[in-house]
């Protein structure tokens, strides 16, 4: 199901709605009767809509993906001070941040307002399929955990990338889609699954660029933690058999 409100909905009301909807529910509220539980209620939505709702909880929550992902990103990144970086797909402005912190100009840049609200960056709000950026005017792109929602992002990061200037991107690992993962997020009382497009890694790549590091990493020792805390300890072990993310980086030519 694709939801296309005016603002933002309150997923209670429409849990309650859902739930009244079946014969042997509660008549209001979202208590169930001594007895009865419902299903959890799943809603999915474009990518667009689902952050504007998600903006709110984004970093709450310690997130196993991320934990991963910066841990194998971190080595990779380049000299940043004094350096142009676009984040792309950036979100509450994770990377913009740090590269920010340690130097760079750094601009974040997504097509959802609330997330970018909540960035200390100096922000862009539009699409990342087109960018309103000029031709080889970053040193890095980066695009985390972007990719799935926009995968035509990718033709424009290398557009913007000068010559010998570089491209980091991670995203969960096409493998772990294919085996079941979806990108959803507990947003009480429901799950909302993010729509996405399938890709594979090997499809990001161009004459123009050249791919000098490929991670797949498994989640590790640190996430058992998270997962811990997040009371699904159970599921830990089942979660390490597919590689959970990609972290790649290129430069350009
Ligand atoms: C999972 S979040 C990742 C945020 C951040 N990069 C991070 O890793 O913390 C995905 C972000 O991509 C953004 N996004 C998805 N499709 C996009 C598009 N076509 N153009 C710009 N941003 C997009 C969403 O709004 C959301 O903020």
């Amino acid at each position: 199901m694709t939801t296309s409100w005016g603002r933002l909905p309150n997923l209670r009301a429409i849990a309650n709605r859902a739930v009244r909807g079946r014969k042997k529910g509660p008549q209001a509220g979202w208590q169930p009767a001594a007895g009865w539980h419902p299903a959890p209620l799943c809603l999915t939505m474009e990518a667009r809509e689902a952050y504007r709702i998600l903006a709110a909880s984004y970093d709450r929550e310690p997130n196993a993906l991320i934990s991963l992902e910066e841990r194998t990103m971190l080595p990779l990144l380049p000299e940043l001070r004094g350096r142009t970086v676009i984040d792309v797909g950036a979100g509450t402005g994770r990377w913009a941040s740090y590269c920010r912190a340690r130097g760079a100009a750094a601009i974040a840049l997504d097509f959802s307002h609330e997330m970018l609200c909540r960035c200390a960056c100096p922000a862009v709000e539009a699409d990342g399929r087109l960018l309103p950026f000029r031709d080889s005017c970053a040193d890095l792109a980066i695009c985390a955990f972007a990719l799935g929602y926009a995968p035509g992002a990718f033709r424009e990061l290398r557009r913007i990338v000068r010559p010998g200037g570089m491209i980091l991107a991670s995203d969960v690992h096409p493998e772990a889609i294919r085996s079941g993962w979806t990108r959803s997020f507990r947003h009480n009382p429901a799950t909302i699954s993010v729509a996405h497009e399938q890709y594979s890694i090997t499809q990001l790549t161009a004459s123009d660029i050249v791919l000098t590091r490929l991670f797949e990493p498994r989640l590790g020792e640190p996430e058992r933690a998270i997962f811990d805390r997040a009371g699904c300890a159970d599921r830990f072990d089942d979660a390490t058999r597919v590689p959970a993310i990609f972290v790649a980086q290129w430069v350009r030519t």
